[in-house]
Formats: structure tokens, sequence, C-alpha cells
């Protein structure tokens, strides 16, 4: 398998149909709308997930009374004046922001997420066609690309990428945290840890792919031989940066997934088993 760009043979490529041609949308005849639509689909499902728990307000933290310390990712690091008790942050704490803690936590993650070149390319085909597919027809007769208000902001991605390393570290912290089992056993490792482990790994994964953090180690050098160490973390990146887009998905997958396993948990409606 390829490890470089260097390495990828060029491919002969055939182009289906003109794109925006005013009666043909398409030549090809494969399923191409298969991509798009399952874009729309999973996106749809957890962004609605997503606003829906960020703005419960309850059940994002597991404490001592059940033997556990888990925070939802949504609500952390949780240092607003509405914290839940136990979950509050312990050296800076916004006693002024009475609303969910989740609101002031997404802003960053989301804006990482939103901006991220891969989610572009992914929600620009599903939701606005623009075009949904390779060698298929755009949804709109013009295009202004990302120069204009608002898309002029997502060139900000490489300062949220910045933004977001702080919680990279924070979630790391917490799946440390979830190996105590206040009152059972004092350390451990219950499902719940695990769940925040795979979570915080995934995130760093996600992180470390990102096309500008593969810029950052690599890009505007003439001569890698005279950048050793850029070249080498530059060749460490680039194969997780192959895996950009699926990282992308399973991360955000899973994020969504630990805040749904502790509020079940939270809520009482199902118990957090202990492994060992
Ligand atoms: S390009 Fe996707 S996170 Fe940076």
């Amino acid at each position: 398998m390829s490890s470089t760009l260097e390495d990828v043979k060029p491919v002969p490529v055939t182009i289906g149909a003109a794109r925006g041609g005013p009666d043909v949308r398409t030549l090809r005849r494969d399923a191409w709308w298969r991509f798009p639509a399952a874009t729309v689909a999973f996106l749809t499902v957890i962004v609605t997930y997503l606003v829906w728990a960020i703005f419960q307000n309850a059940y994002y933290f597991v404490g001592t009374s059940q033997h556990r310390d888990l925070i939802s990712p949504f609500y952390s690091p949780c240092i607003v004046g509405s914290c839940l008790p136990g979950a509050h942050g312990t050296f800076l704490v916004l006693h002024w922001w009475m609303w969910s803690p989740g609101l002031f936590v997404a802003v960053i993650p989301g804006g990482f997420r939103l901006t991220c070149y891969y989610y572009r390319k992914a929600y620009y085909r599903g939701f606005w066609q623009s075009p949904p597919a390779c060698a298929v027809a755009d949804g709109h007769v013009s295009y202004s690309g990302e120069t204009r208000f608002p898309l002029v902001f997502q060139n900000l991605h490489r300062y949220f990428w910045f933004l977001v390393s702080p919680f990279a570290v924070i979630l790391t912290i917490d799946a440390v945290m979830a190996f105590r089992l206040p009152g059972d056993g004092g350390v451990g490792v219950s499902l719940g840890t695990l769940v925040l482990v795979v979570n915080a790994a995934l995130l760093w994964m996600y992180w470390a792919s990102c096309h500008f953090c593969r810029h950052l180690c690599g890009g505007n050098v003439d001569k890698f031989s005279e950048h050793r160490l850029r070249h080498r973390l530059w060749k460490l990146l680039t194969p997780l940066n192959h895996r950009h887009m699926q990282l992308a998905w399973v991360s955000l997958f899973w994020v969504a997934f630990t805040d749904l396993y502790v509020r079940l948990v939270a809520s009482g409606v199902i118990h957090d088993p202990k492994i060992f």
C-alpha cells in the first residue's frame, strides 16, 4: 500500500459527463447518489442528537454515588457556574454562565469539525449538491467558492486546530479519571472507562490526521533533507492523513455514543459494568 503521495501511480480518468449541462445531469451509471444520501442521513441523525444532548443540561456526569467518574465529552471541561457538583473544574469556574455547560463546550470542537476540509467536502456534496459527486452537475448555477461571507470563515480551520488541542488533552484526562471507581475498589476498569479511552484516542487520531496538521509538519519545505525532524513527522502523519475520512466519521460517531453511554448510566437506565 502507498504511504506517500510520491508513491501513488497516475491513474487514467475518464469523465462521465459535462457538469452543469442543460439536459444531462450526468452520464454516470453507478450509484453515485449513495454517498451524499448516506452523508445527509448520518449527519442529520448525529447533529440532531448533539443539539438535543447539549440542551439537556442533565445526566452528563456519573459520580461518586454510582462509584464512577465518567463525564460526557459534550460537557467537558465543565467550568461554568451551572455544572453539576462533582463535574466542576477545580481551578477555573465561570460562575456567570448559568446555561447548559454543553453550549459553552460545543463552540470550539463544533467549529473544528464544521470547518474540517473533509467534512466540508461531505456536506457540500450531501446538503448543497455542490457538486453532489464527481462528474455530476451542480445543484446551483453559480459558484463563488469560499471567498465570500459566510463560507470565507471556513478558512479559520487552522486556528480551530490550535484551539481544539487543549480539548484533546482534557478528554485524555477525563479518560484517565475514568479509571477511578470510588467506593468500588478505588481504581479499575469499567465499560465506561473503555468508552472514554477509545473516545480520547479517536479524537487524537482525528486531530493528528488533519490536513493542516500534516501541512504544519511538512508543508512549505523545499528540501526535506534540510529538515529531518519535519520530514520524519510528515512521514509519520501521512498514513494517518490518508485515513482522515474514516477517522472523521468514526470519531464523530464515537463522541456521540460516549455521551449516550454516560447519559444512560447517569440516568439509571443501564448499569456500567466493572471489568476488573
Ligand atoms: S482537515 Fe479535517 S480536521 Fe483538519
